[in-house]
């Protein structure tokens, strides 16, 4: 890999230029980004410019500031909140003689620690590999005399053996390997369409508990853990509805505002399934001050690669964190699902409004008395009735496939007991267990 593990405690300041007419990376969320890569922000230094500098990204004057801040605290990073061009770059790292790290290669950072599967790792190597060419043009021998670290490692002392033809020979190596990866991802998906396999796939913003909800789900163990981008490779598991068969549940990748789109083409192989899913889960934190814009921002990237036309339910996750009236709710209008993923809240409702959602009614037991012939037949005129055993106290219990309305009017009947076959929670009718 050619970017390493920051190492924990390094100290960064942070510079945060706003840029007239331009959507700008959020602030907040950076130093939450730097955090999450275990880099100790000591001091932000903000701005507004109409343009970039074409030299310097930033003016003479802000960039003399900028040097005596990271003197000052003798600063070991500045992290740009930016994209700044390979040349700007290399300009401000001699004026401030330290080494620079952009928002791309922050991110990049992140996504390398966190890269679980074969093909997260491949994926985040190659986009490693192809950022790296665009930034070794020429050479970085001004930072010869600094230790390595986060962001490139050796953008000084390896430069020599990090030359274009190396580089072109890794990406061809990667690329070659991650399209058979994609080949079999792409296999695996057709015969889940030819089974006619539903899948459910969890989005939403990086720390709203996507895994921990995928694990409670799923019941499998899945890394999880509170920084940011937790989960970097989708993760595949099958999710029992009581009822349903195979309905696939699959974790994604944490999104981010304005996520580079670097990381956007990167990442399509994986994402493709956002795009081809029945159903989106969309993951948010509703104990978050600022779930509103996260919302918007999911949303966003979920247009910009096309998945903006599958179906999405919002699951409002971390309940359990909220008190008192939430304003999310009015914002957000309809009802959206409540769940706590740590505690299991919620649970129930939705696994009923997946299953309710891909619009297959899960099979229903029903017990009836003995003597309860009318109903009996009723049903089966209705063809609802998959099977049929006599239970030890003589009353009938039937299996059904049954319509919204058909249960309803048979949840009416007081005699008779009904719940979702295999659902440990009773659904209606009576307490008695079979
Ligand atoms: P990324 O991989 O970064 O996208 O994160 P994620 O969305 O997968 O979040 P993850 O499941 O890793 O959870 C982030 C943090 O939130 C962890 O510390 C979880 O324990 C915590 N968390 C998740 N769900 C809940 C919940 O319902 N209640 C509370 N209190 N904490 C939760």
């Amino acid at each position: 890999m050619l970017f390493e593990r920051p190492e924990a405690g390094r100290a960064a300041v942070v510079l945060h230029i706003e840029l007239d007419q331009q959507q700008n990376p959020d602030l907040s969320e950076f130093v939450e980004l730097a955090a999450s890569a275990e880099i100790d922000v000591v001091e932000t230094l903000t701005a507004r410019r109409s343009a970039p500098h074409p030299r310097l990204f930033i003016g003479a004057g802000k960039a003399e500031e900028l040097r005596r801040l990271v003197h000052r605290h003798k600063a070991d990073l500045v992290l740009v909140n930016h994209e700044v061009t390979p040349g700007q770059q290399r300009n401000l790292e001699q004026t401030l003689d330290c080494r620079i790290i952009t928002r791309t290669e922050l991110i990049l950072t992140i996504f390398a620690a966190r890269a679980r599967s074969h093909e997260g790792q491949l994926q985040v190597e190659l986009a490693q590999l192809k950022h790296a060419q665009t930034r070794l043009v020429r050479g970085w021998t001004h930072l010869d005399r600094q230790k390595g670290g986060i962001g490139m490692r050796g953008a000084g002392e390896k430069q020599i053996e990090l030359d274009q033809r190396m580089l072109s020979s890794r990406i061809k190596a990667a690329e070659k390997r991650l399209t058979q990866v994609e080949k079999r991802r792409k296999q695996s998906r057709r015969g889940r369409d030819r089974r006619g396999t539903p899948t459910v796939v969890l989005v939403g913003y990086t720390n709203a508990g996507k895994s921990t909800l995928f694990n409670r789900l799923t019941n499998a163990a899945v890394y999880a853990e509170d920084q940011l981008f937790a989960t970097l490779d989708p993760t595949m598991r099958r999710m029992p509805i009581p009822g349903l068969n195979d309905v696939v549940l699959t974790d994604t990748v944490g999104f981010v505002s304005l996520l580079p789109h670097a990381l956007i083409e990167a990442f399509k192989a994986t994402l493709e399934e956002v795009v081809y899913a029945d159903l989106l889960l969309h993951v948010v934190d509703a104990a978050d001050n600022r779930a509103e814009e996260h919302i918007a921002q999911v949303r966003e990237v979920l247009r910009e690669i096309g998945a903006d036309k599958v179906p999405e339910q919002v699951v409002l996750n971390k309940v359990d964190l909220v008190t008192g009236h939430n304003s999310l709710d009015c914002a957000l209008g309809g009802t959206p699902l409540k769940v706590s993923a740590l505690t299991g809240q919620g649970m129930d409702a939705l696994l009923k409004g997946v299953g309710d959602t891909l619009g297959v009614a899960a099979p229903h037991e029903a017990i009836l008395p003995a003597q309860d012939g009318g109903t009996r037949a009723w049903l089966y005129r209705s063809g609802a009735v998959l099977g049929e055993r006599c239970l030890a106290d003589g009353r009938l219990l039937l299996t059904l496939q049954a319509d919204e309305y058909l249960l309803g009017q048979l949840s009416k009947k007081p005699r008779v007991e009904l719940r979702v076959q295999g659902a440990l929670p009773k659904i209606s009718n009576g307490s008695a267990a079979l």
